[in-house]
């Protein structure tokens, strides 16, 4: 489903690159965790995937179902199915999340020749998925993220992934503070979403998360290129032993 190949990225205006050959090939039904220290580039590879602007990709490239997903604008990627969670959600003030919801579903549903949903139709929908996902009816009525606690934001963050049922979720977890609540939330979600046609990148600094959520793969990322891949039981090591031997590896 995802295809990176040798990516190598800087950004602009900067000598230094900060991906430095990244190769990672993710199918569908496949979770998998990319973990690294603070500084390792995870951000950025999130941030490459979504198109932000402000990094060029000096090498490489990226594939997704077969296509130039560096090609693709990225309201493009959204509508074919790309999902990305960043580190830090932005707040919609005078947005409620339910209306935000529903621009975020009908513009993608248009952009893929499908009609919109009725009103009744489109409640239905978020409510089912807010009450499976224990999100609060409240906070459907309050603006996107302005005021929610670290825990609300990463609810919504889930609920709208849920709603948008995107082919290839790319979850970057916060580096700090988010705390177990928050864990628990974020790992249920991507649970209760994980199916055969869906795949998962979860990205953290964080090896505890993945105690709530099993990957089939873990990849260190560390100063630019992943420095070694392995099973679920590699995280385990991490928690263990740290990510200093992949420093120097890595140098
Ligand atoms: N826009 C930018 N301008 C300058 N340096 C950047 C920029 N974005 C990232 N970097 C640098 O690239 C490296 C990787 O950052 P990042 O991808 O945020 O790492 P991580 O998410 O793994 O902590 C860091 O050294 C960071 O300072
Ligand atoms: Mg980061």
């Amino acid at each position: 489903m995802l295809k990176i190949e040798n990516l190598h990225v800087r950004v602009e205006d900067e000598e230094r690159e900060i991906l430095r050959g990244i190769d990672l090939e993710v199918g569908a039904g496949e979770v998998h965790a990319i973990m690294g220290p603070n500084g390792s580039g995870k951000s950025t590879l999130s941030y490459i995937l979504a198109g932000r602007d402000g990094y060029e990709i000096t090498d490489g490239s990226v594939t997704y179902n077969g296509e130039d997903l560096l090609d693709m604008e990225p309201d493009e990627r959204a509508a074919s199915g790309v999902f990305l969670a960043f580190q830090y959600p932005i707040e919609i003030p005078g947005v409620a999340t339910m209306q935000f919801l529903k621009v975020a579903l009908s513009s993608q549903r248009k952009a893929r020749g499908e009609g919109e949903l009725s009103t009744p139709d489109f409640m239905r929908l978020v409510r089912g998925k807010a009450e499976q996902l224990k999100v609060n009816q409240d906070m459907l009525k309050r603006p996107v993220n302005v005021g929610f606690s670290g825990g609300e934001k990463k609810r919504a963050e889930i609920l709208q992934m849920a709603v948008l049922e995107p082919s290839l979720c790319v979850l970057d977890e916060t580096d700090s503070g988010l705390d177990i609540d928050a864990l628990r939330i974020v790992a249920d979600g991507v649970n209760a979403l994980r199916s055969p046609d869906r795949a998962m990148v979860v990205i953290t600094h964080y090896q505890r998360l993945l105690e709530y959520i099993v990957p089939d793969h873990v990849h260190v990322l560390s100063r630019g290129r992943i420095v070694r891949s392995g099973g679920k039981e590699l995280a385990l090591e991490l928690e263990k032993d740290g990510y200093a031997a992949y420093e120097e590896q890595a140098a």
